[in-house]
């Protein structure tokens, strides 16, 4: 099973960076598999240490992919590390191997420190939404348009249909970054011919 999160670590200048991640657990372990190259990826190698966290504000989900990478954190309490301190629960890791690989290593990490810091209040079908956007945003460049368009129509409706406030705006950021995507592609194709 993956769970989608977001996982903090530290940049080698002391500033924090946020970045969604898929997170398995298993044997009691938490699987990281950030894609090389990625600021993760070199972060975890560097610092050995990262905070897994739980959060249902889907525009940090969002933010992240569209360039809005300041979300408020605090310090976390037995790694060197930030977490969000919106999360609604977070777990401290340190990284016990590294399984390397070209495109997508994957590092083995033992929690030092789970802390749950509000209750779980139910799915919700527009924040699954705009998570499932989110990801199609990630991969961009390596789908086809037609497949974007008729996926982002078919979670639409659950946007419609059970939006708060912050979904609708997570919601517009992405469509905003998909527009300005296939703008931009047929502007470079437009100068290439
Ligand atoms: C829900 C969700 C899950 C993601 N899971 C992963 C993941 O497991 N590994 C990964 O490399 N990128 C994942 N991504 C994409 C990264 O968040 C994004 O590409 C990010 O920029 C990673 O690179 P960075 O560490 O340099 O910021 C995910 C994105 C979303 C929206």
């Amino acid at each position: 099973m993956i769970y989608e999160t977001v996982v903090t670590t530290m940049n080698p200048d002391g500033t924090v960076h946020i970045a969604p991640m898929g997170i398995r657990v298993e044997n009691r372990k938490y699987l990281i598999s950030p894609f090389k190259p990625s600021k993760t990826f070199d972060n975890l190698v560097n610092s050995g240490a990262a905070v897994i966290n739980a959060t249902d504000e889907v525009m940090i989900f969002a933010g992240c992919l569209t360039g809005r990478e300041n979300w408020p954190t605090v310090s976390a309490e037995r790694v060197d590390c930030e977490r969000l301190a919106g999360a609604a629960a977070h777990i401290e890791v340190r990284v016990e191997r590294r399984e390397d690989d070209e495109l997508r290593p994957v590092f083995t990490c033992r929690s030092v420190n789970i802390v749950a810091h509000a209750p779980f209040k139910g799915f919700n079908r527009a924040q699954a939404a705009v998570i499932e956007a989110a990801i199609l945003v990630s991969r961009l460049h390596l789908l086809p348009e037609e497949k974007i368009r008729s996926e982002l129509k078919y979670l639409n409706n659950a946007i419609e249909k059970t939006a708060g406030e912050k979904e609708k705006t997570a919601w517009q950021w992405l469509l905003e970054k998909v527009e300005d995507y296939y703008n931009n592609a047929a502007l470079a194709s437009g100068r290439n011919s």
